[in-house]
């Protein structure tokens, strides 16, 4: 499959640029990831842009991902040594834990700052992540009805205010963008499985035959039941069959596969085929 890429090398050089001015005010960064994708919704060039500046992992989307493949992302962050929680921002789930974890990352930084005599300073926190990922929708519920503090700092662009979300915890309003890797295939596709990447870009029954291929082999029996079709091998044939149950047709009486296929990966989107991961721990060790 072909994937057309929107991130030119002069967007990524821009980003990059502002994420490193960005990342200049704050002393602790929240790197959300799309918990159905923890490894394709991340950046590996975040790590060097860092350097030892502490880092909490933030896994978004929990209603969507797969309850038992979450907790062994998890696992697998906190053996590698890394802040990790999980969240759900459309409710709100995971998000005073999250905050808890930052100050409790911030520690060493605030400790060296009582060293040095420094005291009343708090501390700044900014949300990074690739686009799509929640950090707006996480922004917004920390801001909320906190209060915003003058963005009076060198560095803050025109609009950017710091908001108090803690007692000593203060978040950029506006979130670092990073942009996606596309280098491996297999990330633009998981991409475009959860709609990171736009749809007039990619084949739709293309995408829609991955997406029945993945299924049938991690989550066996999910299509089945919810098309009434049978999981045969070809997935351009389980295709067929779903725009023949749900009278997906053209004029005439042809099927329309196209329609079906966007039927699919929008029961997809939308989590009406439940809670499903995409990848897993376990291929990348
Ligand atoms: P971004 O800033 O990282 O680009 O992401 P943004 O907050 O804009 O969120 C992208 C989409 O993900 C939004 O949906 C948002 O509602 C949804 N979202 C964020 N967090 C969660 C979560 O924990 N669970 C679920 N299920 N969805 C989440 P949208 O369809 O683009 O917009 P809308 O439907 O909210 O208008």
């Amino acid at each position: 499959m072909d994937f057309k890429i929107q991130w030119f090398p002069g967007h990524m050089t821009k980003a990059k640029r502002m994420m490193e001015q960005q990342l200049k005010l704050v002393d602790v960064v929240v790197e959300m990831l799309d918990a159905r994708i923890p490894r394709s919704s991340s950046n590996p060039m975040l790590i060097q842009m860092l350097g030892d500046k502490p880092k909490v992992v933030a896994l978004n989307k929990i209603d969507m991902a797969d309850p038992e493949k979450t907790e062994k992302w998890l696992q697998t962050f906190k053996n590698s040594g890394l802040p990790v929680c999980k969240v759900d921002c459309s409710t709100g789930k995971g998000v005073k834990q999250m905050v808890a974890a930052i100050q409790q990352v911030a520690r060493p930084v605030t400790d060296k700052w009582l060293r040095k005599g420094v005291r009343n300073r708090s501390i700044r926190v900014m949300i990074v992540g690739v686009p799509n990922v929640g950090k707006s929708t996480l922004i917004n519920r920390l801001v909320g009805k906190n209060k915003v503090v003058a963005a009076d700092r060198p560095g803050v662009t025109r609009g950017q205010q710091w908001v108090t979300i803690a007692k000593g915890l203060e978040l950029l309003d506006t979130p670092g963008v990073l942009w996606p890797k596309f280098e491996d295939q297999t990330v633009g596709l998981r991409l475009a499985f959860i709609g990171s990447i736009k749809d007039e870009i990619l084949n739709t029954e293309e995408l829609a035959a991955e997406l029945i291929q993945f299924m049938k082999k991690h989550y066996a029996g999910v299509l089945a039941e919810k098309y009434a079709i049978t999981e045969v091998e070809d997935p351009y044939a389980c295709l067929t069959d779903i725009a023949k149950n749900r009278h997906c047709l053209l004029r005439g009486s042809e099927l329309d596969t196209n329609k079906a296929a966007m039927l699919l990966i929008d029961d997809f989107r939308n989590g009406r085929l439940g809670k499903i991961t995409l990848e897993f721990p376990e291929d990348y060790e």
